[in-house]
């Protein structure tokens, strides 16, 4: 498998995750999917950002840091990750949320980064942007004491991050490879973008031949086209892919009433995928970007096979 030798890795997830058929949903969508099972990727509950953090982690232990310092919502998959993927080294975490601790006390994710021993500080503030701006308070505090934090922004969206996509990129290459199967598009949720834009730069890395398509479920497309291209190109740069035209396709109108809401069209798809597949779709990432999906299906602008990536967030199928 291709490999990038000279970027520290820590190992985290339990690789490669399966790739499988989806038959029973193909019949239903008119088009051939398969699905890329990063449910599974073993740490906690499994899911997306395993992957970043096992780049994102071993840069916190070559820098000598001692203390993980990250922040979401409470609800956030990456945050809860985070924090259990550092008590994995023996080291402590500080997860910052905006908003105010929720008024009916710790579930989904805020519960297990609760059991994951995290400390948790609320910035008060309902603006997510505030807990970006909380990481670099605690960091700043963090070094008073003397310690040295490793801080990284909401989602791990960044080059190092994303290098664990584009190397899930040469995993799927081989899977593809030995299944038989030339994949067209390969689908996903996008929300701070860094899986996508890992998976971009794997597709320029390898010159893979399918296409990448978000769905964007949490913010304006624009934001994320412009997000997706910086952080691929951050992320080819480490690769030492030479600059070339990266491909960046998102979709939009399938976030719903809001990011970290359920939707109907996402609520629909999830039951169905449920019904047919027996996999859970998360209800605010997978599942919206499953109803982008069947929608295009639907109006026959989806060129398959498909490979769907399923990208975890089991704690929120019971809260969101
Ligand atoms: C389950 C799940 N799927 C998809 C995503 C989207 O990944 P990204 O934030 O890298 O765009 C996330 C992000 O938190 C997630 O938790």
């Amino acid at each position: 498998m291709t490999d990038c030798a000279d970027v520290a890795r820590e190992r985290l997830a339990t690789l490669p995750t399966p790739l499988h058929p989806a038959p029973r949903l193909s019949e239903h969508a008119g088009v051939e999917i398969w699905f890329k099972r990063d449910d599974l990727t073993g740490l906690g509950l499994g899911g997306n950002k395993v992957r970043a953090l096992e780049f994102l982690l071993a840069d916190a232990l070559a820098q000598g840091c001692d203390h993980l310092v990250t922040g979401g919502g409470p609800q956030s998959n990456w945050a809860m990750l985070a924090a259990l993927a550092a008590r994995t080294r023996g080291m402590p975490s500080t997860l910052v949320s905006y908003g105010d601790p929720p008024a009916g006390g710790a579930v989904g994710n805020h519960a297990l980064a609760v059991l994951a021993g995290a400390r948790l500080h609320f910035t008060g503030d309902p603006d997510r942007t505030s807990a970006d701006r909380g990481v670099e308070e605690v960091c700043g505090r963090l070094r008073e004491e003397g310690l040295t934090p490793y801080g990284v922004y909401r989602g791990g969206a960044t080059g190092l991050g994303a290098l664990g996509y584009a190397h899930a990129t040469a995993e799927l290459d081989e899977q593809v490879r030995d299944a038989g199967v030339r994949p067209r598009q390969l689908w996903l949720a996008t929300g701070s973008c860094g899986t996508q834009a890992g998976l971009v730069a794997g597709r320029a890395w390898l010159q893979a031949e399918h296409d990448v398509v978000g769905v964007t479920v949490s913010r304006p497309a624009p934001e994320c086209r412009e997000r997706v291209h910086r952080i691929a190109s951050e992320a080819c740069g480490l690769l030492g892919v030479s600059a070339r035209p990266l491909q960046v396709e998102i979709i939009d109108g399938f976030m719903g009433p809001a990011k970290g809401a359920r939707s109907t069209a996402g609520e629909t798809a999830a039951e169905l995928v449920a019904r047919t597949e027996g996999v859970f779709l998360d209800p605010v990432f997978a599942a919206k970007a499953m109803a982008g999906l069947l929608a295009a299906a639907a109006d026959g602008t989806v060129e398959g096979p498909v490979v769907f990536l399923v990208s975890g967030g089991a704690p929120t199928l019971f809260t969101a």
